[in-house]
């Protein structure tokens, strides 16, 4: 009866998919991200963002996108350590009449903007810790190779047709639009300009002989999928926009334009006078990091997970995998679609002078403040909306206070002399409660925290398969809050360790709470890299610790060994994350302005 419920405990572990030690050492059984066991030996993901536009600097919105893929591919590497099973790409789409049109507007040549725009993101890339393993410029020869290739496998199936194509054209969005998508708006001298009734920005009409798609022919393939994979695209209001957009008439796509009119991109191959349309060319781009038309493509495709944002879906989840099967492809594994950040409450935008510079917000909170403020807050199905104070006080609240204030709680050397991890009691926390000897002292509460904290590796887990890093952040902050629960109830700086009575529960209090901490911090890798770094060197884990294959908590209480009792704590006692709200004069300044 005692150990029914630690048993019972363990056996919820096993079957979460968290790691536990056995007589024969920790054996991991989880079972990999996506709902399937992509996380076997030898098995690949490939994760990808949207390629940036180059026609403007990068702000928030763009970093975004690039950190839920970020914090995606690195829990997988958590779960998958071999470099070999995991790549990551990002990179700037830099053709198109968007970009031939900004570089004529700054008195710039098309490449010299290219340059000079793709080295601003890859800069903040490198900056706020985006592990991508590829950046992918569209105007790099390998990229030509690759979507010539790809052009001349649509032309052999007899999938690419002359015909003449008029239509309203969004240079901004760069896509055709039906006339129901457009409206009037007074233009600078007063009088009405067609506009695109979503994004406002100017259309115009264009009458061209283009090649064109069979895109319509692929309508009931798309269909298909979708309804065969449910995980296709996620969360799935996406998905069923997707296939309710699916419910109309699909038209033929209009896959380049004239040469005269758009000279900055890809010429069609053999016929100079088309140039391949700026998102065919952009999408293979997915395909050029990966080494296609080499054969070595196939061992990435189709195992890849898209990162999007809404704007871009009809783009990846109708046309390219319509052009992936019309070319003898399988549609990619998942495409995962997010919102957008608003800036006190507008969309942001360059007219409005409301863009948010990442660089600014990585200055004034940090890499891992700013990296763990957009991915807490941003709600894929939702968009958000982005205000300085709510960085503030979400950052000071959870990682300064709570988290920063458990390990320094625990750690600190008038509460932890000897500087350890301490030994556990297990007479004082039995594997059951009420029902142990006199030493016991532990409470309902505690075993509540034991059981939280040992199945939050899987539900974290969870959220990533669905996409959800924010609830996965949320439960690991509600159970530092819990764990701040359980030190405050026991009080260990109210306990003796020179009193034989108190030593032994002082000891465990620390353990489990150290415990506790270890996870979060193996946990926390993904979205704060370096904070997670220093908790789990404070901690004394070593590098090989923190995987999540290593991730038994609290083996003690389960009856093992645990590797951490005893050991020395690191020697770096600064603070975890400093609290921002007394240290920013800046924000006292934008107060009062
Ligand atoms: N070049 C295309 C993508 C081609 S992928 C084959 C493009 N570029 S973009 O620079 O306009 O957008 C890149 C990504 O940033 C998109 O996922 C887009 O949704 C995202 N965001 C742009 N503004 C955003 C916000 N305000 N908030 C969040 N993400 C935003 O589209």
């Amino acid at each position: 009866m005692l150990r029914v419920r630690a048993l019972r405990l363990l056996r919820r572990r096993r079957a979460s998919g968290v790691s536990v030690p056995g007589p024969s050492g920790p054996r991991h059984c989880s079972s990999g991200p996506l709902g399937v066991r992509d996380d076997a030996p030898g098995a690949r993901a490939f994760f990808t963002t949207p390629i940036f536009y180059v026609n403007a600097a990068p702000h928030i919105g763009h970093l975004y996108s690039a950190l839920l893929a970020d914090a995606l591919c690195r829990h997988r590497r958590l779960r998958v350590p071999s470099a070999a099973a995991t790549r990551f790409s990002t990179g700037t789409d830099e053709h198109g009449l968007k970009i031939q049109q900004a570089a004529a507007a700054a008195g710039l040549a098309p490449a010299e903007l290219c340059d000079r725009v793709s080295a601003q993101f890859q800069q903040l890339f490198r900056d706020a810790g985006v592990s991508s393993t590829d950046f992918v410029r569209t105007t790099e020869a390998r990229h030509r190779v690759a979507v010539q290739h790809f052009w001349g496998l649509l032309e052999a199936r007899g999938l690419l047709y002359k015909g003449l194509y008029e239509g309203w054209y969004c240079a901004s969005e760069e896509c055709f639009l039906p006339e129901a998508k457009v409206t009037r708006q007074p233009g600078p001298s007063g009088n009405a300009c067609p506009v695109s009734l979503e994004s406002g920005h100017p259309v115009s009409w264009t009458k061209e002989e283009n090649y064109i798609f069979r895109l319509s022919q692929f309508r009931e393939p798309l269909r298909r999928w979708l309804r065969d994979d449910p995980q296709a695209v996620t969360p799935e209001p996406f998905r069923l926009a997707v296939l309710q957009w699916l419910e109309e008439e699909l038209p033929d796509l209009s896959v380049s334009r004239r040469s005269s009119h758009l000279h900055w991109g890809i010429p069609v191959p053999g016929d100079d006078s088309q140039t391949i349309y700026v998102w065919l060319d952009a999408l293979v781009n997915y395909l050029t990091v990966i080494g296609y038309p080499n054969a070595e493509f196939r061992a990435w495709w189709p195992a890849t997970s898209h990162i999007i944002g809404k704007d871009i879906l009809k783009f990846h989840a109708i046309y390219w995998p319509a052009l992936l099967l019309g070319a003898g492809m399988s549609p990619p594994h998942r495409i995962y679609v997010h919102s957008h950040w608003t800036v006190c409450g507008q969309k942001m935008s360059k007219s409005l002078g409301n863009v948010v510079d990442p660089r600014t917000c990585l200055d004034r909170y940090t890499v891992d403040g700013f990296r763990y403020f957009l991915l807490r807050q941003g709600v894929p199905n939702w968009d958000c909306d982005y205000y300085d104070e709510k960085v503030v006080k979400l950052l000071d609240s959870e990682l300064a206070d709570a988290l920063g204030g458990l390990l320094n709680r625990c750690t600190a050397n008038r509460i932890n002399p000897s500087g350890t991890y301490p030994v556990f009691c297990a007479n004082c926390f039995p594997p059951a409660p009420g029902v142990a000897g006199p030493s016991a002292r532990a409470q309902a509460e505690d075993y509540a925290l034991v059981n939280a904290v040992a199945t939050l590796p899987r539900q974290v887990a969870e959220h990533y398969d669905n996409f959800q890093i924010y609830k996965a952040l949320e439960a690991v902050s509600s159970c530092v809050r819990q764990t701040n629960g359980f030190v405050q109830r026991h009080a260990p700086w109210k306990l003796s360790w020179e009193s034989p009575v108190d030593a032994p529960w002082l000891g465990t209090v620390l353990h489990v709470a150290l415990e506790c901490l270890r996870v979060f911090g193996t946990l926390l890798q993904p979205v704060t890299p370096s904070l997670a770094d220093k908790l789990l060197s404070r901690l004394g884990v070593s590098a090989t610790e923190r995987g999540l294959g290593e991730l038994f908590f609290l083996p003690r209480f389960f009856g093992y060994p645990c590797p951490f009792e005893g050991r020395r704590l690191g020697p770096e006692t600064g603070l975890l994350f400093p609290r921002l709200d007394q240290s920013r004069a800046w924000l006292v300044k934008a107060h009062r302005t």
